[in-house]
């Protein structure tokens, strides 16, 4: 590699939620006490324990280095390397007055919300569910149908009955598409989304996709771009994108939508702006050009090896030494999200007994109960391989 994929980043006194901040953050299992001798293995929030590609630190301290920080307007660059990175790893054209900036993925999301629905509106989305979609569709106003995604022949799939069901019986009117799924890891085909797409034009249901993980995919998986599987697909969603989960950038905050069809882009553009401060941190910005350059180009790929690495290890480990424990390989994101009911119901223990287990071991994972999986616990597996190795190694010996 020729990257640094290995070192065990010391991520402790510098705010780092994943490592620093338990008790504030998460309540009860935060305050589980720890075994002396165990260090944290940070495994619950989606943040990567990597450092950057070296080209992002290089674009923040150039652009540090000129010591004014007023007032900016995203440059040309901004556009043009997103435009360039939409091209390069999604074979997608956008142009740039499609695209336009939002503090955040899940900004951009309530944004297009509140364009084309009413508070108290009905949204469908897919369980298991992003707990970010949870909070802030709850917090602003609008009611969440879920439709159940399926295990079918050892992968997570749609159903599409209870889709147009649900649809119909609750007058649906925009539903959320996680491509790539969170936490399933479900990558959609083509043929999948071009279904959903279908039943989504037959009842005029708009769609919001979320495509944070598009560019982290695993084992030669590719994601397909909602928007490009159909006319109405392009014409009636909102993608939200961002170099947050790709390289690791969540703490510096930025994302971008794409949208295509001018109204709808405007309608948006006009709800980002009430609140006045939906608009670019200029290190923010300088971070995006770093990362999309040839290096970072180049330094996803190698990231992608590494993960897929992760997820195969965790997999196997899983299967032939965690009985009672199974998981869906996830064919993107660096998510695992393991479902431990054959084991609880086998050994007579909860799912809690298990999860705070863990966390006395140093093993920090996150409960899956509020991602609607009743026997599941996530698992981020965006770690120095040794560090994964040490954490199932605590889990086969300590807590399962
Ligand atoms: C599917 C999904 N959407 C959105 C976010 C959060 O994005 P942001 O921090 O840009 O709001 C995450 C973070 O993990 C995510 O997994």
């Amino acid at each position: 590699m020729k990257y640094d994929f290995t070192t065990i980043l010391d991520r402790y006194g510098k705010d780092a939620i994943a490592v620093d901040m338990p008790t504030d953050y998460l309540g009860n299992y935060g305050k589980v006490k720890r075994e002396e001798g165990f260090d944290v293995i940070p495994m619950w929030v989606a943040d990567m324990n990597f450092p950057v590609v070296p080209s992002i630190q290089k674009a923040i301290i150039d652009r540090v280095n000129s010591p004014t920080f007023g007032y900016y307007a995203p440059r040309e660059e901004y556009f043009n390397s997103i435009i360039e990175w939409q091209k390069h790893f999604h074979g997608i054209d956008v142009r740039k007055e499609e695209i336009a900036y939002d503090n955040g993925v899940l900004g951009g999301l309530i944004s297009a919300c509140n364009v084309l629905l009413s508070k108290g509106d009905n949204i469908l989305l897919h369980s298991p569910t992003y707990v970010g979609f949870t909070g802030v569709l709850h917090n602003n106003g609008y009611n969440m149908v879920h439709s159940p995604l399926i295990k079918k022949d050892d992968t997570w799939v749609m159903d599409y009955e209870d889709m147009e069901k649900k649809i119909v019986d609750n007058n649906i009117k925009v539903a959320v598409i996680c491509n790539p799924h969170n936490p399933t890891g479900r990558v959609w085909t083509r043929e999948e989304l071009e279904k959903a797409m279908a039943l989504f034009e037959k009842y005029g249901v708009y769609v919001i996709s979320d495509e944070i993980w598009a560019d982290i995919t695993l084992n030669g998986n590719k994601q397909i771009p909602t928007q490009s599987v159909s006319e109405y697909a392009r014409e009636h969603t909102v993608a939200l994108y961002a170099p947050s989960k790709t390289f690791n950038l969540a703490g510096l905050i930025g994302s971008y939508h794409i949208i295509y069809n001018k109204w709808l882009r405007e309608r948006v553009a006009k709800e980002a702006s009430l609140c006045h401060y939906n608009s670019m941190n200029v290190l923010s910005m300088h971070a995006l050009i770093g990362a999309y350059g040839a290096e970072g180009k180049e330094w996803v790929e190698e990231l992608k090896e590494v993960l897929s690495g992760n997820v195969n290890y965790a997999c196997d480990f899983i299967r032939e030494r965690l009985p009672g424990v199974s998981v869906i390989k996830p064919e993107g994101t660096y998510m695992l999200f393991i479902d431990c009911e054959e084991y609880c119901k086998k050994n007579n223990v909860t799912l809690d007994d298990l999860f705070y287990k863990g966390w006395q071991y140093g093993v920090y994972w996150q409960d899956g109960r509020p991602f609607h999986g009743e026997y599941n616990i996530r698992i981020n597996l965006a770690l120095p391989l040794s560090r994964v190795k040490e954490a199932f190694d605590r889990l086969e010996k300590y807590v399962f």
